[in-house]
């Protein structure tokens, strides 16, 4: 099926106030899963998606981020300023003038998902076939409901859910389910009046959540139930999980690290 979706717009502005002391010199973003920094899985599963041009809102232009990716020429990458910490909601409704009134993706560099086909390509055929904004979903423990976007919806086919309503980060026993939003989004452009009408919510920041919520009351939002493994590199436990998952696969690299682990006798 022929993509109508071109763009992506990655948010890196994130403080990585739980990477601390690191964080005070190096985005978190730039942080590495074994080698590779975590923006760069984003900037691949897009590439692989299809998806050649990417705005990659940031917290201060000139920054590590920019450096990385200068002279980069088979994807074309664009900064975008947002001057004050006030939600991802924000930080998406920067890129509105770049989007240009298209459907556009937005991928969170924190949560990595490993799988044959990239998520975000699943999403835009999904979104292709319906014409409304699709949510990557997956299901999560107890103790992670309160960090996390969850969902009240309706399994209407096989991984693909309709949306009833979403809510930011709500106590365990006001959450709807256990369904998760993990940092995959396509967005249809009307997305960015729904930001535009969002007043602060969970931890006093506009979150997309709660424009999401709004789109959802007065049309048809979908969810996919993405059959990858996720890692979230958002905390520094997950980020090591994942250097370990990623070592381990690795021909060169799994026999040394699979012998320090033993010696360590756990
Ligand atoms: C953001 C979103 C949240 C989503 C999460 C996925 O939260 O606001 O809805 O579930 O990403 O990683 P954050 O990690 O920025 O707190």
């Amino acid at each position: 099926m022929e993509s109508r979706v071109g763009k992506a717009v990655i948010p890196a502005a994130g403080l990585g106030t739980r990477f601390l002391p690191v964080t005070r010199a190096v985005s978190k973003v730039m942080l590495p899963v074994f080698n590779i920094p975590t923006i760069e899985f984003a900037v691949t599963e897009l590439k692989k998606s299809g998806i050649n041009s990417v705005a990659i809102v940031v917290s201060s232009l000139n920054s590590d981020v920019q450096k990385y990716f200068e002279g980069t020429a088979d994807v074309q990458v664009e900064f975008i300023l947002q001057e004050k910490a006030n939600g991802l909601g924000d930080a998406i409704l920067q890129a509105e003038k770049w989007v240009n009134g298209e459907s556009f993706c937005v991928v969170l560099p924190d949560d990595l998902i490993f799988g044959e086909i990239t998520t975000i390509k699943q999403m835009i055929s999904i979104h292709s076939k319906y014409d409304s904004t699709v949510l990557a979903l997956k299901t999560v423990e107890d103790d992670r409901v309160p960090f996390l976007g969850i969902v009240e919806s309706q399994q209407i086919d096989s991984l693909i859910h309709r949306i009833n309503k979403c809510v930011e980060k709500p106590k365990l026993l006001e959450a709807p389910s256990n369904l998760a939003i993990i940092g995959r989004y396509v967005f249809t452009n009307d997305i960015f009046d729904y930001i535009k009408q969002t007043t602060e919510g969970a931890l006093g920041e506009i979150q997309i959540t709660d424009a999401i919520n709004a789109q959802a009351n007065e049309k048809s939002v979908y969810g996919y139930e993405f059959p990858g493994e996720h890692f979230d590199t958002g905390n520094p436990a997950g980020l090591l999980e994942a250097s370990i998952a990623l070592a381990v696969r690795d021909p060169e690299k799994a026999p040394g690290l699979i012998n320090f682990i033993k010696s360590l006798n756990l």
